[in-house]
């Protein structure tokens, strides 16, 4: 069994998709031991509630340093002991430690295709907004392992998504979620999941 924790700051629509996964069996062999948010209102963390997941905030804001918040992320990473860490759409910078202790076993989701439209400040609709300026016809989703840098970690998976001639950034975020992110992040998931029994293929 992959035991994951999946971390999350906003809506929760990719964690929806790996909570589904599993219940579908898309994703097998795997279970959801904790979601962390460091936004206690986030709606992911109502989504993990329904799903009878233990759900935990652990803000900045409700610590007097950005050291003590890393170290009682830490801790509470340390004390679920995941086998994988799933960030969907978690907006805050790992600690370098964090990064280091559980290499190779934490993934992101991105919403382009990598080495595009990526790095420091790529986030949100600011993704989409920047692909439609540069007029790409094509763009995508990309799950990748999290190293110390900004998405500049091995590629897992890629899904490539059209752009239509009337995109707005909002609709354009919609489809890359529908058509490539809510795939591409329960297949990689899966993947590793199988790799960890022994049927997977070799990396
Ligand atoms: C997604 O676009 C994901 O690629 C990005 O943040 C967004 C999160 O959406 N990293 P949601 O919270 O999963 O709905």
């Amino acid at each position: 069994m992959l035991n994951i924790v999946v971390c999350v700051s906003g809506g929760g629509t990719n964690l929806q998709a790996i909570i589904d996964g599993i219940e579908k069996q898309i994703i097998k062999n795997t279970q959801i031991i904790g979601v962390i948010s460091n936004n206690e209102s986030a709606y992911a963390l109502k989504r993990a509630e329904s799903a009878g997941v233990a759900a935990f905030c652990i803000s900045p804001r409700k610590f007097e340093s950005r050291e003590a918040f890393n170290r009682a992320f830490l801790e509470k990473i340390d004390e679920l002991a995941p086998d994988l860490i799933v960030l969907a759409g978690f907006l805050v910078i790992l600690p370098e430690d964090l990064v280091k202790k559980y290499r190779k076993r934490i993934i992101n989701i991105h919403p382009s295709l990598i080495p595009s439209f990526c790095g420091k400040g790529y986030y949100g609709l600011k993704v989409h907004r920047e692909a439609l300026a540069r007029g790409v016809k094509i763009t995508g989703a990309t799950v990748h392992f999290v190293d110390e840098g900004t998405d500049t970690g091995e590629i897992i998976c890629q899904k490539a998504v059209e752009v239509q001639r009337d995109d707005t950034p909002e609709s354009l975020q919609r489809r890359v979620m529908e058509e490539a992110e809510w795939i591409i992040l329960p297949k990689a998931i899966n993947e590793i999941a199988l790799r960890k029994a022994g049927k997977g293929k070799e990396n």
